[in-house]
């Protein structure tokens, strides 16, 4: 029997979602909810299945398995303890939420209920990043340099830190969960942010440079930069260093550098068609243990982007 599913957001990230989601055999698109209806409407009309503008009617209404959870960072909460409540599975787009105390309600109810989920921190299922972890296994990482640079996303709720979170939170929290999964849990983190080039744009209050520096429990230092000031030259990417050892993971991009040696390889694959098929067949089979980010793990890489917010606006160093 075929998962069915219900999608909470028909805009861009969750209609990603959808997309892969037709190629995979084991899943049914069932509902659709936005409070924009024409999205919902359009989406049922594309992939068959009934549209909502309220999620509670979409899970007492749809006969679902799981629900995707892709809205603006601020709109989460609610939405997702309701669909757990219902005892639905959950896959909750990146960043889980702005506010940590949200975000541990949720964790609550998925802990009471035992429902399957995952988080779309996709680069964790790039190729690039599974050779890079089986390099690295058997080194000691002594640091890591991240970077996000690129431009402002276009969704309106991006330009307001009470809806996005900002930067570090919101994209780049893509390298920051990289380094997390790479290197392990953070232990404290000092940042600086400052809004430079793009006083311009109307009703924006979200820094657009931020650098920040960080303690891994494990002993390694590294800083993670990042700026939405470019409108050419997108680069993002994890550098990690070890002894006589440099790994970048640039896109699905790996750079390995030893002495006199020095290989690039790009090895192909789909890491978002890959979280979906292993969310599914998770779903499916009851059994999460190959999902590499769940809520739980999704709320720590959260906490130390909310940390590095905090020690931005302050001025000290935020320990977790
Ligand atoms: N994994 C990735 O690489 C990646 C890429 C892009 C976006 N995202 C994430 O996906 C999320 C959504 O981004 P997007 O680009 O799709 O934004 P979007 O603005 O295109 O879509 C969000 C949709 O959610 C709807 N919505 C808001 N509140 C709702 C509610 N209570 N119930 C139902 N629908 C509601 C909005 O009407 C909108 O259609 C963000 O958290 C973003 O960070 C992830």
């Amino acid at each position: 029997m075929a998962v069915k599913i219900g999608f909470i957001g028909c805009g861009g990230m969750n209609r990603g979602h959808m997309k892969s989601l037709s190629q995979i055999k084991d899943a049914q698109m069932v509902g659709f909810c936005d409070i924009d209806p024409d999205r919902a409407r359009a989406c049922a009309a594309e992939y068959g299945g009934s549209p909502f503008t309220d999620h509670r009617l979409m899970l007492k209404q749809a006969d679902l398995d799981a629900v995707y959870v892709a809205v603006p960072p601020h709109a989460h909460g609610t939405l997702e303890i309701d669909a757990v409540r219902a005892g639905k599975a959950i896959f909750v787009e990146k960043p889980v939420n702005i506010s940590n105390e949200q975000a541990r309600k949720v964790l609550k109810e998925i802990d009471k209920s035992g429902v399957i989920n995952s988080v779309g921190y996709h680069w964790r299922y790039m190729e690039a990043t599974d050779q890079a972890a089986r390099i690295l296994r058997d080194n000691t990482v002594g640091m890591v340099i991240g970077y996000w640079m690129g431009g402002m996303p276009g969704v309106a709720w991006w330009r307001r830190i009470e809806q996005s979170g900002g930067q570090f939170v919101e994209q780049c929290t893509h390298i920051f969960d990289l380094a997390r999964y790479l290197v392990g849990d953070v232990k404290t983190v000092s940042a600086f942010t400052a809004l430079r080039a793009l006083q311009d744009v109307p009703d924006l209050n979200v820094p657009d440079v931020g650098t920040a520096s960080m303690e891994f429990r494990s002993g390694a230092i590294g800083t993670i930069s990042t700026s939405c000031i470019l409108r050419q030259g997108f680069e993002v990417g994890l550098r990690l260093f070890a002894k006589d050892l440099m790994v970048h993971i640039g896109g699905n991009q790996l750079t390995v550098t030893k002495p006199g040696k020095s290989e690039t390889i790009t090895p192909g694959g789909n890491a978002n068609l890959t979280e979906d098929k292993i969310f599914v067949s998770a779903v499916k089979s009851h059994n999460p243990s190959k999902i590499r980010c769940t809520y739980e793990d999704g709320a720590k890489t959260l906490a130390v982007t909310l940390a590095a917010m905090e020690s931005a606006g302050t001025g000290r160093t935020v320990s977790l």
